[in-house]
């Protein structure tokens, strides 16, 4: 199964994404995680990265590609994955797209989770004060949602024209959600989940 979790900053991709991996056993490959990474290990991609992700805008598309190119030729990816916070706009779409042809792994699905301005202020002003990331900074937040709504949100409606999205309600207990996104994949039959 090969899935786009998508949605706005703080909706719960990251989340949902772990909890679904495990059920069907294929990797959750996150780009912010992988940049987070970089940053971490200050590798010359993650110097580049660190102060456009404080500041909440966009890492280059080129730049995010070629990382994400990387991940998914390694073996686990083989047999599926969940990619979550990319594409992130129509470019990015289109390399993908272009990429999985390459690859021969066409999507399955994306799955959109749907939750309000509100709660995604509350939910990244609580992390912020506990995991202290950058782009937790409530006025960081707002400008990632305004960069979701300009940038990102296109790409839900090139999925919808072709069929492969799906909406999903993100608000609620997070096993709850779970079992929504459950009921909303494309799955043949329940011996593709090892719950
Ligand atoms: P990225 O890491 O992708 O951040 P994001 O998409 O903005 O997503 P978040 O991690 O904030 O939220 P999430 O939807 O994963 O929710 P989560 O599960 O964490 O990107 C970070 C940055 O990297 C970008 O701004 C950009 O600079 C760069 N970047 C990444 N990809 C890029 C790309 N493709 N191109 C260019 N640049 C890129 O949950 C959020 C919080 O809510 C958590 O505390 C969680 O515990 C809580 N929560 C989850 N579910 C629930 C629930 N049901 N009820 C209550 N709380 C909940």
């Amino acid at each position: 199964m090969r899935i786009v979790f998508f949605g706005p900053n703080g909706s719960g991709k990251g989340t949902q994404a772990e909890r679904i991996k495990n059920a069907l056993q294929i990797p959750h490959i996150s780009t912010g995680d992988l940049l987070r990474a970089a940053v971490k290990a200050a590798t010359p991609l993650g110097l580049k990265a660190k102060e456009v992700m404080a500041a909440g805008q966009l890492v280059s598309d080129e730049m995010v590609l070629g990382m994400l190119e990387d991940r998914l030729r390694e073996p686990d990816a083989r047999k599926g994955f969940i990619l979550d916070g990319y594409p992130r706009n129509l470019a990015q779409c289109t390399a993908l797209e272009a990429l999985l042809a390459r690859l021969n792994q066409p999507l399955d699905v994306a799955i959109k989770l749907d939750v309000p301005d509100s709660a995604i202020l509350a939910r990244c002003e609580l992390r912020f004060k506990t995991e202290h990331r950058p782009d937790d900074d409530p006025a960081i937040v707002r400008k990632r949602l305004d960069i979701y709504r300009e940038q990102t949100a296109p790409v839900a409606e090139h999925f919808e024209q072709i069929g492969k999205l799906r909406h999903v309600d993100g608000v609620g207990d997070v096993d709850e959600v779970s079992r929504r996104i459950f009921a909303a994949l494309p799955l043949q039959s329940n011996t593709e989940v090892a719950r």
